[in-house]
């Protein structure tokens, strides 16, 4: 263990004042790892003062989580599971309401938990109930039932299986549907959002509805098949990194935490874990952080995966209302 490990601090979800550490570890890993290097990844995560873990049953991490979880509170790294903060998400061909639970149960049960922190719809469209792929198959797309889905999540809630619930990937207009028939708004909306992607008007929009915004692709996910590699080689976040003799992950993390909302980064490397955690002791200056406000946009994930003509959404502009 990490002799003096880092405190992350915390924001509060509207959810019963629940408290989440601010910076989050992610466990999607591309191309896949074995399941022996992502519970290594997150145990030496533990020993550097992580404290929250996102997870979902489409990444295949759910299981080496919880065994690293079980080890870290084995070892006596954590003194209880109630220190972490731990998200998993709902996968497309369980979101029909009467699959929601066991899906639920089903990821616990992965975990080795009780209850989760965080269940998050994964996607906003569903796909062929019992059919679980990746990618799914253009003619296994189907529309979900935002209202009975979401109903179904709150059960969840409700249960005391997941202390909150969210979505993942949706557009305000999406959002704007699920807040018109929910009896517990959702509390996060994990979607991308880094200096060159970032997402003003949904920040916005989730802060005048109390809906807290989780960055992924902190780093615009350079490396994976989804991701780009224009933010790491941003000659503006460049520039400021040499400055300010920071790296470029620090700034884009940096500025992701000044934005007042939740940030994950995936690193499975023990230095560069290290080196994200460097954040929290120094500030963007204001010209710094108008220079980073003049990036031009373009959104990197783009979620062609997630369109079919056989499906709700045909086009990306269709999967995203526009914001694109
Ligand atoms: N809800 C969704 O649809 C969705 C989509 C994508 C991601 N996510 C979640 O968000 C998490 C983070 O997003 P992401 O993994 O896509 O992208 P990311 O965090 O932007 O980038 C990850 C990449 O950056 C590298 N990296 C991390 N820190 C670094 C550093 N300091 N210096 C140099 N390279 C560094 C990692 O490699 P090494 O491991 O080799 O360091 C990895 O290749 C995921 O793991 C997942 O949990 C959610």
């Amino acid at each position: 263990m990490d002799t003096n490990p880092c405190k992350i601090p915390e924001l509060t979800l509207t959810s019963g004042g629940l408290k989440m550490p601010v910076l989050g570890f992610g466990t999607a890993s591309d191309p896949p790892v074995q399941p022996e290097t992502a519970k290594r990844a997150v145990l030496e995560a533990i020993g550097l003062g992580y404290r929250h873990f996102d997870t979902a049953a489409l990444y295949f991490t759910e299981e080496p989580l919880g065994e690293a979880i079980a080890e870290a509170l084995g070892l006596g790294l954590i003194g209880s599971r109630e220190e972490l903060f731990i998200t998993s998400k709902l996968w497309c061909s369980d979101a029909h309401d009467k699959l929601v639970l066991s899906a639920l149960q089903r990821t616990l049960k992965n975990l080795k938990l009780e209850y989760l922190d965080l269940y998050l719809i994964h996607w906003p469209v569903g796909s062929k109930a019992g059919i679980y792929e990746y990618p799914i198959k253009k003619e296994d797309f189907v529309p979900m039932d935002y209202k009975s889905v979401w109903a179904a999540m709150e059960e969840c809630q409700r249960l005391g299986l997941t202390k909150a619930i969210g979505v993942s990937n949706f557009s305000c207009q999406k959002l704007s549907q699920v807040l018109s028939t929910a009896t517990i708004p959702p509390s996060v909306n994990q979607v991308e959002v880094n200096p060159v992607w970032q997402q003003k008007k949904l920040i916005e929009f989730c802060k005048g509805n109390g809906i807290l915004v989780i960055s992924y692709a902190a780093l615009g996910a350079f490396g994976t098949f989804y991701g780009t590699n224009r933010v790491m080689e941003s000659e503006v976040l460049k520039e400021i990194a040499k400055a300010r003799g920071k790296t470029v992950p620090q700034v884009c993390l940096r500025w992701a935490y000044e934005q007042g909302i939740g940030v994950l980064v995936k690193s499975f490397n023990k230095e560069r874990m290290k080196q994200n955690l460097g954040i929290f002791n120094w500030e963007l200056t204001k010209e710094e952080r108008e220079k980073i406000g003049e990036i031009p946009q373009s959104r990197a994930c783009l979620g062609h995966d997630y369109t079919s003509v056989h499906g709700p959404f045909k086009t990306i502009e269709e999967l995203w209302d526009g914001e694109l």
